[in-house]
């Protein structure tokens, strides 16, 4: 097959085309639309379009992805970073910049790292902080510890349920935790792993208990992703918890995707 007519076939967008094309190649954008007729062996090629066309993952495919501009380990059986979580990070900063000013020593810790975006990124921008993250899937704490290596951070990964290892006290917890509902079927979402897409309650099962444990261990403060559509739940729910100091933010697109609650 010609670079020009893979660059034809219908179903995906021209970037994926050329991004597939080139990782296949092992060439550059600019070598795809320089040689055009250039000949490659279709078989792979046709492939990855049919696991395509089936939504499968393109980031399980060449097990990359992309956040916060930088390119983390990928591979299934783990969550595939979203850009939304972007949002987490920006406030995240914000918050946690407050504490660099009062030149304070905190210890972080993030439930459900997954690939590692979140806690890597933060440890990147403020390693004079104490990161620990856990998860309760041990695929996604060998994944960490392999982005963790990359950027050569250092972060105290556990296996755990929520923070039942973690017996030593901490400041701030930060989590992007399952919150979608377990009724929604959305067929793109088959092929990442059920325990870090689904919670009860409306899915908000695991946001409140973050806040319950956040109470328990008495935090500073509580840093978390959730839905479109599940920020008068979690009002209702700080209510009946007599929690009065906490606000929303938004994600790109402006729609309310977190809150952030300081004790
Ligand atoms: C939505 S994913 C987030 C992954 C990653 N932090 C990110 O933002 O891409 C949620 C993660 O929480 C983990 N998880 C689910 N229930 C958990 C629990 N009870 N305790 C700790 N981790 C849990 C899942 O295995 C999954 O890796």
């Amino acid at each position: 097959m010609k670079i020009k007519e893979a660059l034809k076939i219908k179903e995906l967008s021209r970037s994926e085309k050329e991004y597939i094309l080139s990782k296949l190649l092992n060439e550059d954008k600019i070598f795809l639309h320089l040689n055009p007729e250039f000949e490659f062996d279709e078989e792979k090629f046709l492939k990855i379009i049919e696991l395509r066309k089936k939504e499968y993952p393109l980031e399980y495919i060449f097990n990359e992805a992309y956040f916060y501009d930088e390119k983390f380990y990928i591979e299934e059986g783990i969550l595939v970073p979203r850009d939304d979580t972007e949002a987490l990070i920006d406030v995240s900063i914000k918050e946690l910049g407050d504490y660099v000013k009062q030149e304070k020593k905190l210890t972080i810790t993030e439930i459900g790292v997954g690939s590692g975006i979140i806690s890597i990124t933060l440890a990147k921008k403020f390693p004079q902080f104490r990161f620990i993250a856990t998860d309760i899937n041990p695929k996604a704490i060998e994944v960490s510890k392999i982005n963790a290596k990359t950027y050569n951070v250092n972060i105290d990964f556990r296996l755990s349920n929520l923070l039942d290892e973690v017996k030593e006290k901490i400041d701030i917890i930060v989590s992007n935790p399952p919150y979608v509902e377990e009724e929604w079927n959305y067929e793109p979402l088959k092929y990442e792993p059920k325990e870090a897409l689904f919670a009860k309650d409306s899915g908000t099962f695991l946001l409140k208990e973050i806040v319950k444990e956040g109470i328990k261990r008495k935090v500073k403060l509580i840093i978390c992703e959730f839905g479109y559509n599940q920020k008068e739940l979690m009002i209702k729910f700080f209510e009946s918890l007599n929690i009065k100091n906490y606000y929303f933010y938004k994600d790109l697109s402006s729609n309310t995707r977190g809150f952030v609650i300081k004790f």
